[in-house]
């Protein structure tokens, strides 16, 4: 029966491109499920979108020294072509910082207001004073109050998954400063979950929510039984989604409140395109929606957007939220910053028109119940081992037999045997059982089926023996060719959701386009007698140790310097642009003159021939060197630094130090390389001049 579905994926947050962890959790998933939707006749709008807004994105921008629009054009561009690149059928692919989402973010925050569904308040917020900003969610670490993690952030401990205020931390620390932030009061407008927690529980501890994954079920069901408080939906930021009621100057709303909301925007942009009703996707009670996350996202899915649309009215509410679990890379954490991920455009590089073997080795794979690791080993084997061995392996011989043995035109059979009609009959079992696990979220069950389906071909060409039986009995050898190409049509047809890019190469190769999903189950014949196929072409090719081990030293490379970083710039000073560096005037000058500083430790000055001039430089370096160490050494000098009075002695630049690996102190020598990284080094450590 055809149904109306609303599918939704995360919208990724545009700081970074995506990668492994992303596909595997929340894209491919809900790829094979709308695809698997749309087969089977239903209506579906497949919706997602970037994330604009958010204070990772201000805090990269600020970083690299652009504009946070500029942040999230780059990665938004990056973002939707990997997408395109891997098979993902959006229906539509929007942003946050669409003016459509804008518009509807803002008119939903203003009638929860008219219907005085938030509760305005001034409260003590943490403040940074120094950065001259109140300090929420990413902007402020500190220790969970649940579980202790110390590294929980202002609106979420990702270690326990629980949703905090930023004054639930304890020690908290300003994520930019790095200080200890203090109290300031603002206004803020509250969304009051304890308000509509007799209806969450309703709805989904006695509903049918029973259904619903255990993982998700459970950790709803310990929220709302810990009790649930009011929650701001509004920040002091300017990167945001300006507030639109009176007093909310230079306030936007809270991310969390704009972004699911951007579902509802896409859907409209979509709708509009296409000539249909967004509403009917949004509004109408035999819609079914559905959720797709990751499981950092469940409490804002399944408690704090259900609440904003029940406080609305209007708009109908999920009917599952399948969110997967995590996925480790090689037995860590995915993190971005540590570069330990899987990037997708990087793999497309490595591995190009390999889309469906990431796509099937993270489904086969896929954290759908517990946190479940990728590994470059277990990737080369789904390769080698199921999709080349045994799907590629089954197409190939289908194909090259009735090309070399009837110049590809389909023969005809004769009466079948027993195995025959067996083979056949299971073969019409298949999308049930397919449809079965897909309906029930349960991908990974679904692609094992799918290749029994490749094993069930195989296994018969290999007892039917039909090279063995060519030379002896030919209407044998037909029948045997003529199931074996119904096998090869079923699974042309069966992997679309899976393997999009091998389906559509199969039905190619067979010249078959016309079978639907329910016509596996029903259709005696699924590609007819005296139709011509195609040459072969192969599906899949073996992936070698080689092609496995620079991955692994990809990965390898990362940890060194991940640990190479941790040991030099520890404390690391915040990263600047390549604008701020060329502001510095380095140049190469000799010592021609150098004294000790009377009463002081640890001070020599120092005539300095610069190449443009002479000059007196202060510097710090007289516990290290004496005065005769340094005459005649040609130095890297500052000469643009302000000049600085240091005991009456005005000091006219600096001359750059850097410490080797023993933590000597030593000269950034322009003839010698005293240290393998003496240049940034260098400007990095600077000479501390008192
Ligand atoms: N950007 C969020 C994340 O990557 C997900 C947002 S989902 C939405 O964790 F519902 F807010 F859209
Ligand atoms: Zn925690």
């Amino acid at each position: 029966m055809s149904k109306r579905y609303t599918i939704t994926a995360a919208l990724p947050y545009t700081n970074g491109p995506i990668h492994i962890g992303h596909l595997a959790g929340v894209y491919v998933p809900a790829d094979i499920y709308s695809r698997y939707l749309r087969l089977t006749g239903n209506d579906v709008a497949f919706i997602c979108g970037s994330d604009e807004h958010g204070v990772p994105i201000t805090i990269k921008a600020k970083k690299e020294g652009v504009t946070p629009q500029d942040i999230v054009n780059k990665y938004h561009a990056i973002i939707k072509q990997s997408f395109i690149d891997f098979g993902i059928t959006f229906d539509n692919y929007s942003r946050t910082t669409a003016q459509i989402h804008h518009d509807t973010a803002q008119e939903f925050f203003k009638t929860l207001y008219d219907k005085n569904e938030f509760v305005e308040e001034v409260t003590e917020q943490l403040y940074d004073a120094e950065a001259n900003q109140f300090l929420a969610d990413r902007f402020v670490t500190g220790t969970c109050p649940k579980c202790g993690n110390e590294e929980a952030y202002g609106d979420q401990c990702e270690s326990c998954g629980s949703s905090l205020n930023a004054t639930d931390l304890i020690n908290p620390k300003s994520a930019i400063t790095g200080n200890v932030p203090s109290l300031k009061e603002t206004k803020h407008w509250f969304l009051p979950l304890n308000k509509h927690e007799d209806f969450l529980r309703e709805w989904i501890l006695k509903g049918h929510k029973k259904d619903w994954k255990p993982n998700v079920y459970g950790q709803v069901k310990s929220w709302i039984d810990d009790g649930l408080r009011p929650r701001a939906v509004t920040r002091d930021l300017d990167w945001g989604i300006p507030v639109p009621v009176e007093g909310g100057e230079g306030k936007v709303l809270y991310v969390w409140f704009d972004a699911p909301i951007g579902y509802i925007s896409a859907t409209k942009e979509w709708a509009a395109r296409e000539g249909k009703n967004w509403e009917d996707y949004w509004k109408d009670e035999d819609t079914k929606l559905v959720h797709f996350i990751g499981k950092d996202n469940i409490v804002f899915h399944c408690i704090i957007f259900p609440a904003m649309l029940k406080a609305e009215g209007s708009y109908i509410l999920p009917d599952n939220v399948p969110a997967n679990e995590f996925l480790n890379l090689e037995g860590q954490k995915l993190s971005t910053s540590k570069n330990w991920a899987v990037w997708l455009p990087d793999y497309l590089i490595d591995f190009p028109n390999q889309q469906d073997v990431l796509r099937y080795a993270l489904t086969a794979n896929a954290p759908e119940s517990k946190d479940n690791d990728f590994t470059w080993k277990d990737f080369q084997a789904r390769n080698n081992n199921e999709l080349v061995a045994i799907f590629g392996n089954f197409i190939n011989r289908v194909v090259v037999l009735t090309n070399k043995y009837y110049d590809g035109i389909i023969p005809a059979p004769s009466d079948y045997s027993t195995i025959d009609e067996e083979t056949l009959a299971a073969v019409k079992a298949y999308p049930a059982v397919i449809s079965s696990s897909i309906e029930r979220y349960r991908f990974r069950e679904a692609s094992q089926e799918l290749m029994n389906l490749a094993r069930l071909g195989n296994k018969y060409l290999a007892d039917e023996e039909p090279w063995k039986t060519f030379k002896t009995d030919e209407a044998r050898t037909k029948t045997v060719m003529f199931v074996a190409l119904q096998i090869a049509s079923a699974l042309a047809v069966l992997s679309e959701p899976f393997l999009p890019f091998t389906s559509t190469k199969l039905k190619g190769i067979l010249n078959s386009n016309d079978n639907g999903w329910e016509d596996v189950s029903t259709k005696d014949i699924l590609i007819p007698a005296s139709h011509q196929i195609g040459k072969g072409e192969l599906l899949f090719s073996k992936i070698e140790d080689s092609e496995i081990q620079i991955q692994l030293d990809k990965l390898e490379a990362s940890k060194k310097a991940n640990e190479a970083e941790k040991k030099v710039t520890e404390p690391q000073k915040d990263e600047i642009t390549f604008d701020d560096f060329t502001k510095l005037d380095l140049r190469v000058g000799t010592i021609i003159e150098a004294e000790k500083m009377p009463k002081t430790k640890k001070l020599l000055v120092l005539k300095v021939d610069t190449g443009i001039d002479t000059r007196t430089i202060v510097s710090g370096i007289a516990e290290s060197f004496s005065p005769e160490d340094v005459i005649g050494k040609r130095v890297t000098v500052l000469v643009n630094l302000a000049p600085r009075a240091l005991r009456g002695v005005e000091s006219q630049g600096m001359i750059l130090m850097t410490e080797d690996e023993t933590g000597k102190l030593v000269f950034v020598n322009p003839d010698t390389s005293t240290t393998p990284n003496a240049e940034s080094d260098g400007v990095n450590n600077g000479l501390q001049i008192s």
